[in-house]
């Protein structure tokens, strides 16, 4: 059995829209910071069926969806895809149990589907550099009850860009989450002709800088614990139908993704919360005029941007926000505003206050 840890990560410069569905291909580059709370922990192990549970903050058993059972063996079946390609379609086993333990309230704006799909895919980077280490092989062995006949030479260990790829096509943020401190999801590498564009390995996370780079802090005020509708997985799929959809792409291949990067690597935090905020608005343009619109944020969402803009005016504080798909803000602020953020985030009622700061990535138990 492997165990993996993860945490959700926050998009600087959001990844909206999709140039391959199937394989989670993003359209555009994204960059993010990993968060150290709240954590998702998987246990995967061989199994001769595929089964699933998952356990809810509280501890009670989360009645799976259809749906979401579909999803994960869905992204059994194409990281074996994946690996095929690497000529390691063996070392995966047939299917798997999974067990999830989750401290994050799903479906509010806190990536959880980042944390489990980077927790999975740790795990099944575990389960391949276990299965690979000398003879008899321990999966072929106890799935099909036979030998491998030729026992692999040594154990492989899949690198991080390799475990990205595979976090990706269970949900495209979830490749940064792999990463400690600031990462990045390359949509298309430079070197990539356009015949070979859309393969399954053609978008890939890297690390900018790692935790100890910047201590950035995020304030997570939930307005509401309602689960939203409508996921990101479908509104990736119909992104492109915005009018503003394709000005955005351009915007964030010709300008924004850069300017966050240098800002991050100075550690400029007035170029860093000028470029995240336009691009938080913009993605939330293109969404409320895709087809159908999205709309995600409410009127507790535009009096809490609006509270801490007049703050951060105030008292001249380092601190930023940023929206996902919900209404859940993110303040993003250094030590020196640290303060004044919690003062301001536990004054509002009615409004559930995650802390968590930058923290180091997915890591085996
Ligand atoms: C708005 O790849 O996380 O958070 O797995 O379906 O939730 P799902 O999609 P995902 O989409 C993320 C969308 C976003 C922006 C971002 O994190 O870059």
């Amino acid at each position: 059995m492997v165990i993996a840890r993860s945490t959700p990560n926050i998009a600087l410069i959001k990844y909206w829209g999709n140039r391959h569905d199937a394989f989670r291909l993003p359209a555009a580059d994204s960059c993010s910071i990993t968060l150290d709370s709240p954590g998702v922990e998987i246990s995967v192990e061989h199994s001769p069926v595929f089964h699933l549970q998952s356990f809810l903050p509280d501890g009670t058993e989360k009645i799976l969806k259809e749906k979401d059972t579909a999803r994960i063996e869905e992204h059994l079946n194409l990281t074996k895809q994946f690996l095929s390609t690497k000529n390691l379609a063996d070392v995966i086993p047939e299917s798997v149990s999974i067990v999830i333990r989750s401290a994050i309230p799903p479906a509010i704006g806190i990536a959880s589907s980042a944390a489990v799909f980077a927790a999975l895919a740790k795990c099944y980077a575990g389960l391949i550099s276990a299965a690979s280490v000398g003879a008899p092989h321990p999966i072929n062995t106890a799935s099909v009850g036979a030998q491998r006949a030729v026992p692999l030479p040594d154990a492989i260990h899949l690198t991080n860009r390799d475990i990205s790829v595979i976090a990706r096509l269970g949900s495209g943020s979830a490749a940064r989450s792999i990463f400690g401190g600031f990462a990045t999801l390359i949509n298309k590498p430079d070197n990539l002709q356009p015949a070979t564009c859309n393969t399954i390995d053609s978008a890939y996370a890297m690390q900018i800088a790692p935790e100890t780079h910047w201590m950035l802090h995020d304030i997570i005020l939930v307005p509401t614990m309602e689960e939203k509708k409508i996921g990101s997985t479908e509104g990736h799929h119909t992104a492109h139908t915005s009018p503003l959809f394709q000005k955005r792409i351009e915007a964030i291949a010709a300008r924004r993704q850069h300017i966050c990067i240098d800002a991050i690597l100075k550690k400029d935090f007035e170029a860093l919360q000028q470029v995240v905020e336009e691009d938080c608005w913009d993605m939330h343009n293109v969404m409320q005029t895709q087809t159908p619109p999205l709309h995600y944020l409410n009127d507790e969402t535009h009096r809490i941007v609006d509270e801490i803009t007049d703050l951060r005016e105030r008292e001249h504080l380092p601190v930023l926000y940023t929206m996902d798909a919900g209404p859940t803000v993110h303040c993003i602020c250094t030590e020196a505003a640290l303060k004044a953020v919690q003062e301001f985030s536990h004054a509002q009622k009615d409004c559930r206050v995650f802390e968590a700061k930058i923290g180091h990535g997915a890591t085996f138990i």
